[in-house]
C-alpha cells in the first residue's frame, strides 16, 4: 500500500490503522499540502509512523500548494500543527529526498498491479502524477480516495468536502481519469453517518491507555470542538480512518454506487460533486462508498490502537548475508 496524506489528526489515525492493524503492508507514505503546509504534514506523518513503531517506512514530501490555487489549510479544524496543538516532540526519522510525485509514479512501475493507493488528502500529487503518466491508475491494484460528499452535505462549504474543495482542479483530473473498476471514493457522507466518535467512544479510547490510543485521543482535541460547533455531529468524525478501513477491509462496505461524477470549479460551488444519475448520464467513472459498518469500523479501530507497539527493524536489518 502507498498512502498519500496531508497528515492532520484523522490522517494520523488512518496511518495507525495502515501500519499497525496487521491488515496492511505500507511501502511508502507521500505527503501533500492540505490540512497543514506540507512540511508540517510530513513531520506529522513521521510522528504517526513512529507511534506505530514503523520508522522504517519512507515518507516522501510532495506538492506545497494546489495545482492552480493558493493553499487554504484546515488549521482551524486540526490545530496550527494539525495534531491538536498538544506539543508533540519532533520525529526521530527524517523524510526522503525524492518527491512524492516521483514516488507515486515509481513504486507501481516496480510492482505493477500489486499496490493499493490510498489518498487521504487534496489530490494534487495524484493529479500531477496522472499528468506525467495518464495510465497511472491501471498500474495500481486499486485506488481508494477519501474524497467528496455524495449527498452534497459539505464540511468546508455547504456542499463540498475539504479534500476536493482544497484542490478541485486536481480532483477533476482524478475523476476524469478514473473508472469504477480502478477508483473508489469514500466520502464525507459515509464518515458523517458511520464513523463518528461519540463521547462513549472517546471515553473508551482514552481508557485503553496504550500509546496509540492515547495519541489518537489527544490529537483529535481541536476537531472535537470544531465538530461540535460547525458540523453539529454527536462527536468528532474520522473520515480518513473510514477510508483506510475500507481499503484494508472492503467487506466493511454496506452501501455503494457507481456513478458519473464531475467536480465543480465554479466559485460558489467550488469542490461540489456533480453526480449525473439520469438514464442518459455518461458511463460511470467512480465507485462511491455511501455507507460502511459502524460497528465493524470501530472494532477495527479499537483493536488496532489497543495493541502494544512493536518496533520494526530498521530498513536493511535482518537481511540474509
Ligand atoms: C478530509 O479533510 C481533512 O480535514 C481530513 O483530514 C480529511 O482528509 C475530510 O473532509
Ligand atoms: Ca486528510
Amino acid at each position: 500500500m502507498i498512502v498519500d496524506t496531508d497528515t492532520g489528526s484523522d490522517d494520523a489515525v488512518a496511518l495507525l490503522l495502515a501500519a499497525a492493524s496487521g491488515l496492511g503492508d505500507i511501502r511508502a507514505v507521500t505527503t501533500v499540502a492540505g490540512n497543514v503546509p506540507v512540511d508540517i504534514g510530513t513531520r506529522n506523518a513521521l510522528i504517526s509512523l513512529q507511534i506505530a513503531g514503523r520508522t522504517d517506512i519512507p515518507v516522501h514530501p510532495g506538492c506545497a500548494r494546489p495545482l492552480t490555487r493558493a493553499l487554504s489549510s484546515a488549521q482551524h479544524v486540526h490545530g496550527q500543527d494539525g495534531m491538536g496543538d498538544i506539543g508533540l516532540p519532533e520525529p526521530a526519522a527524517a523524510c526522503q529526498k525524492s518527491h512524492a510525485v516521483e514516488a507515486l509514479l515509481a513504486y507501481p512501475r516496480e510492482h505493477p498491479g500489486e499496490l493499493t493507493l490510498v489518498t487521504l488528502a487534496p489530490l494534487t500529487n495524484v493529479a500531477a502524477a496522472l499528468i506525467c503518466d495518464p495510465e497511472l491508475f491501471s498500474r495500481y491494484r486499486h485506488v481508494y480516495c477519501m474524497a467528496g460528499a455524495a449527498d452534497l452535505r459539505g464540511n468546508i462549504s455547504p456542499t463540498a468536502e475539504f479534500n476536493v474543495w482544497a484542490d478541485p482542479e486536481a480532483a477533476r483530473i482524478v475523476a476524469q481519469a478514473a473508472t469504477p473498476e480502478t477508483v473508489t471514493w469514500v466520502g464525507w457522507d459515509a464518515s458523517r453517518k458511520d464513523a463518528v466518535m461519540t463521547p462513549t467512544d472517546q471515553q473508551r479510547l482514552q481508557q485503553l491507555n496504550t500509546p496509540m490510543a492515547t495519541f489518537a485521543h489527544r490529537i483529535n482535541r481541536t476537531v472535537a470542538d470544531w465538530a461540535r460547533d460547525v458540523t453539529g455531529l454527536a462527536g468528532y468524525d474520522l473520515p480518513d480512518p473510514a477510508a483506510m478501513a475500507v481499503a484494508l477491509k472492503p467487506e466493511l462496505i454496506t452501501e455503494l454506487e457507481s456513478a458519473h461524477v464531475d467536480i465543480s470549479v465554479a466559485a460558489d460551488t467550488r469542490g461540489q460533486m456533480i453526480i449525473d444519475r439520469r438514464v442518459t448520464a455518461p458511463a460511470p467513472n467512480l465507485t462511491l462508498v455511501r455507507r460502511i459498518s459502524e460497528t465493524g469500523f470501530k472494532e477495527l479501530l479499537f483493536a488496532t490502537v489497543a495493541t502494544p507497539v512493536v518496533e520494526a527493524a530498521p530498513a536493511g536489518a535482518g537481511a540474509a548475508s
